[in-house]
């Protein structure tokens, strides 16, 4: 499959959780785009299997507006998409981003929070998260259910 992995960073925090996703994805023999939202002209979002969408939460749990502005961009909402993002437990709302966009999206998994860098600890819960998103893909259920 043909997968686009789209992601907004400040830190890096965000682009680090991608960047492990990526690595699944293609350990499993998947093709993946890469793009950073607000850093680079939007791709062509039907061109692609699937849509993983990854998102810091910003001020009492908001979407980042450069996120708002790809939504826009992109101007459907693709059939399969998931989401994974970043976070910080002290700020309250954790990851409150990630699960608006996953309701947005009414996406087939719930969302993955990540407790700002994915390295280390939270690696093998990216791992398993993203086995469950080549699950859905390849047993096709991911419109389904
Ligand atoms: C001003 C500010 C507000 C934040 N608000 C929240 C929040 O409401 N909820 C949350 O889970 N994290 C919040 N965070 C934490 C970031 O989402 C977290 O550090 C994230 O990993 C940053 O991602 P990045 O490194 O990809 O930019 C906030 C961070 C800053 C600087």
């Amino acid at each position: 499959m043909n997968i686009l992995i789209a992601y907004a960073t400040y830190s890096g925090n965000t682009k680090e959780a991608a960047e492990l996703i990526a690595d699944c994805l293609e350990e499993a023999g998947h093709a993946v785009g890469f793009h950073w939202i607000g850093g680079e002209p939007v791709p062509d979002v039907s061109g692609y299997d699937a849509l993983i969408l990854g998102s810091f939460t910003w001020a009492e749990g908001s979407v980042p507006e450069e996120v708002k502005d790809f939504i826009l961009d992109v101007g459907y909402k693709p059939p399969n998409t998931f989401i994974f993002g970043t976070g910080d437990t002290q700020f309250g709302l954790f990851c409150r981003a990630a699960v608006k966009l996953a309701r947005f999206y009414e996406s087939p998994l719930p969302p993955l929070k990540i407790e700002q860098s994915p390295r280390g600890g939270q690696e093998e819960a990216v791992r398993e998260w993203t086995h469950h998103v080549v699950e859905r893909l390849v047993c096709g259920s991911a419109i389904a259910d």
